[in-house]
């Protein structure tokens, strides 16, 4: 693993940039996986900034998001359709059919899940993955468990998730209680993830997943044993880390 403590979000999102920026300029027809949540969003700022000033072009890559709600149509401001769209993806030229995110209202799930991890190994695989960390150590809704899951699955959302997505609805009650989620397996595949964490109240999940033992109880724990991680941090998340 290599980590990197910034000052502040914006550093942590700029150098999230810089890292996707180098990967699109060396393979143009990169495969990234991307992230929501509140983290990545200095991180897609800084690549839109990059497109704009044409260091980095959209036309041949193609991304696979991590995760969606179930049962929250496409179109609803909370899904995280609608946050890629407004985040990243209205403003760069990422072709919309390269552009792939798990549909969370498929009639048969089961055949979502397996649909969706058929279409990233068509493309070859990930090249670069983003991710963020949930307070409770989770990694796209890979939430604390027995094992890991290999593949795209339906999760059943932790409750400490439910209460920290409360935030984006009008109360914890219309958060949905499940999603659909690339599981620790293709996480793992990834040739490179990229992992983002900002704010004290991720300070916990940050030092277990580097200097904790490597359990299902923490999935980001797992990274560990990935050839290529890169963890940014701000000085709130990398707390622990600098206080040893
Ligand atoms: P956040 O979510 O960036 O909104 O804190 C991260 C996550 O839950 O993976």
């Amino acid at each position: 693993m290599q980590i990197h403590v910034y000052d502040h979000a914006q550093q942590v999102g700029q150098a999230a940039a810089t890292l996707l920026a180098a990967q699109l300029i060396s393979k143009p027809n990169s495969v990234l996986g991307l992230a929501t949540g509140s983290t990545p969003i200095p991180t897609y700022q800084a690549l839109i900034s990059l497109y704009k000033a044409g260091v980095v072009d959209f036309s041949s890559a193609s991304s696979f998001n991590l995760d969606e709600y179930v049962g929250l149509p496409a179109g609803h401001p909370c899904s995280y359709h609608s946050f890629m769209r407004e985040q990243l993806f209205d403003h760069v030229n990422m072709p919309a059919d390269h552009i792939h995110i798990p549909d969370g209202n498929a009639a048969d799930p089961q055949t979502e899940c397996a649909r969706y991890d058929q279409a990233i190994t068509a493309a070859g695989g990930i090249d670069m993955q983003v991710l963020g960390i949930g307070r409770n150590g989770h990694i796209g809704f890979n939430e604390p468990a027995d094992d890991f899951t290999y593949g795209t699955h339906v999760v059943t959302l932790a409750a400490d998730t439910i209460e920290a997505n409360a935030r984006f609805f009008k109360s914890a009650d219309e958060v949905p209680r499940q999603a659909v989620s690339m599981g620790i397996g293709n996480i793992m595949a990834a040739k490179c993830v990229v992992l983002v964490a900002t704010g004290e109240n991720k300070a916990k999940a940050v030092y277990d997943t580097i200097r904790g033992p490597i359990t299902p109880r923490v999935p980001a724990s797992v990274l560990q044993l990935h050839p290529c991680c890169v963890i940014l941090t701000d000085r709130e998340a990398g707390k622990l880390m600098l206080e040893e």
